[in-house]
């Protein structure tokens, strides 16, 4: 496995394909023991195409195993964004001697449409196994939604809900989100549509998800709407709202966009099904802006680290929180762990744990009193800065100097996130992998998600402070992400 994990820029911890395209995560589903992720992928290119599932599995979301393309294009159009469920009641019938069918339900995309009928380019189909995804067969009653005339109208996520005993479906189309209902998965009924009045609009809404969580033992139901463009620093992002669903209409408690990340780099995430009472989501670690373009060869793109979904109150305001699920933790090795650390000027990380590393965790707190910075660096002087600005109350994360930037034009800039804790401390994890940085501040509350591209790996590790910091604790985890080949 020595020359796929030796490319490049090539992430160890996050899954990438071994080569070619890909975007969305799909089909998300935990099966018996096994973590089903399937994505956006275009075969016979790096850069996007007529789309197909490339597959992938896992035991821990950590490690993947590359598998075989588990749909193909056919005569309905190209197999665009959707989610996957496991059909334990068989209530599609697909199962045989009460085998459990895990089935894909996906938006089929019609190019020979686009043209003279545009509104009728998109409509939701299904696909099954019955070798617990291993392979996948058609439904032949596709389509099961064929489209009442809207140019978009795809990226089904559909969920089974327990107090209706019903199937529902939340699609995006175009400027709002539609939700539908179903027994079975092959016929659907509209229930209500949610968004055209609330949350931001820059561009067009794709790749919903519904879910609960509880918040001091209420449940509260969380709406994501990914858009594209008008995200927080340009280009994709993700916004969601908190509300009551009661089998048929979402009602947000606020019209206001919330973003669920501020970094450029986490488009289209949704999350697994069939996870019990744990909610984790990945995203597509790229964005649309430039996703074609990032200098990375024989392979485009790749997945964000899965993340636990959680809710938070800051004063009466409640937020979606996102923390690096726990099964990552196997990466761990021995670090070092400081305390009551203070930093004027700069602070040299790497000697103190004698070993190079383009990958680790830095866990840390600090009061939010002053500037700060978190500087990886290379031989080349290039430079990736996360850090915190007091007087504007922001996180950032500046990439303008840190390699390869001018495959795009606003590729190389300095991005912000407001600080939304009132804590008196701030705390930051971040992750680090050859090439992107993942920033989950103050317990997931304000989250960045960055891509870069160093001319070699950023080995260097330091704290900057030009005002002085006393960092109260600090802890630098080197990562030992060998993966393995699937
Ligand atoms: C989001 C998206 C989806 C669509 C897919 C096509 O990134 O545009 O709406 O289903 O990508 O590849």
């Amino acid at each position: 496995g020595s020359t796929v994990l030796a490319q490049t820029h090539r992430p160890r911890f996050h899954f990438s394909p071994k080569a070619h395209w890909i975007n969305d995560p799909n089909g998300m589903v935990y099966y018996k023991g096994v973590y089903h992720l399937f994505c956006q992928y275009y075969p016979e290119s790096s850069v996007w195409g007529p789309m197909h599932w490339v597959h992938a599995t896992s035991k821990d979301m950590v490690h993947w195993q590359e598998q075989p393309v588990a749909l193909y294009p056919d005569s309905l159009g190209y197999i665009f964004s959707g989610s996957a469920v496991a059909d334990v009641n068989n209530t599609t019938g697909f199962g045989k001697n009460g085998q459990t069918p895990l089935v894909a339900i996906f938006t089929h995309h019609n190019p020979k449409l686009e043209k003279q009928k545009p509104e009728q380019v998109e409509s939701q189909s299904l696909a099954y196994s019955l070798d617990e995804g291993k392979t996948w067969t058609k439904y032949a009653g596709n389509p099961v939604l064929s489209n009442p005339g809207i140019t978009d109208f795809r990226d089904p996520k559909v969920r089974w809900y327990e107090a209706g005993k019903k199937w529902i479906m939340t699609l995006a189309t175009k400027d709002r989100i539609t939700f539908f209902s179903s027994p079975d998965l092959k016929s659907w009924s509209k229930e209500s549509d949610f968004g055209s009045d609330a949350g931001a609009h820059g561009g067009v809404w794709e790749c919903p998800d519904l879910f609960p969580l509880t918040h001091n033992g209420k449940t509260v139901w969380v709406l994501i709407v990914n858009i594209n463009p008008g995200g927080p620093n340009g280009g994709s992002a993700t916004q969601y709202f908190l509300g009551d669903f009661d089998g048929k209409a979402f009602k947000a408690y606020s019209k206001e966009t919330k973003w669920m990340d501020f970094g450029p780099d986490n488009y289209a995430g949704v999350t697994f099904s069939n996870t019990g009472n744990r909610t984790v989501l990945m995203g597509w670690m790229n964005n649309w802006q430039y996703a074609d373009k990032v200098p990375t060869s024989p392979w485009r793109g790749a997945t964000t680290v899965p993340r636990e979904m959680g809710l938070k109150a800051v004063g009466k305001e409640l937020y979606l929180t996102s923390t690096p699920i726990k099964e990552l933790n196997v990466l761990d090795e021995p670090g070092v762990s400081l305390k009551n650390l203070t930093v004027k000027d700069s602070y040299d990380l790497t000697a103190k744990t004698k070993k190079e590393t383009s990958l680790f965790k830095l866990e840390l707190t600090a009061p939010a009193t002053a500037d700060f910075s978190v500087v990886l660096a290379n031989k080349q002087g290039n430079e990736l800065v996360v850090g915190y600005d007091k007087k504007a109350n922001t996180y950032y994360i500046d990439r303008s100097k840190s390699g390869k930037i001018d495959f795009e034009k606003g590729f190389g800039k300095r991005h912000t996130a407001p600080r939304l804790s009132a804590d008196a401390n701030l705390s930051m994890t971040l992750l680090a992998d050859v090439a992107s940085v993942e920033l989950f501040a103050d317990g997931g509350l304000t989250v960045m998600t960055e891509i870069f591209f160093p001319e070699s790996d950023m080995t260097q590790l330091s704290i900057k402070s030009a005002q002085g910091i006393a960092i109260s604790s600090l802890k630098l985890t080197p990562l030992n992400a060998s993966q393995k080949e699937g």
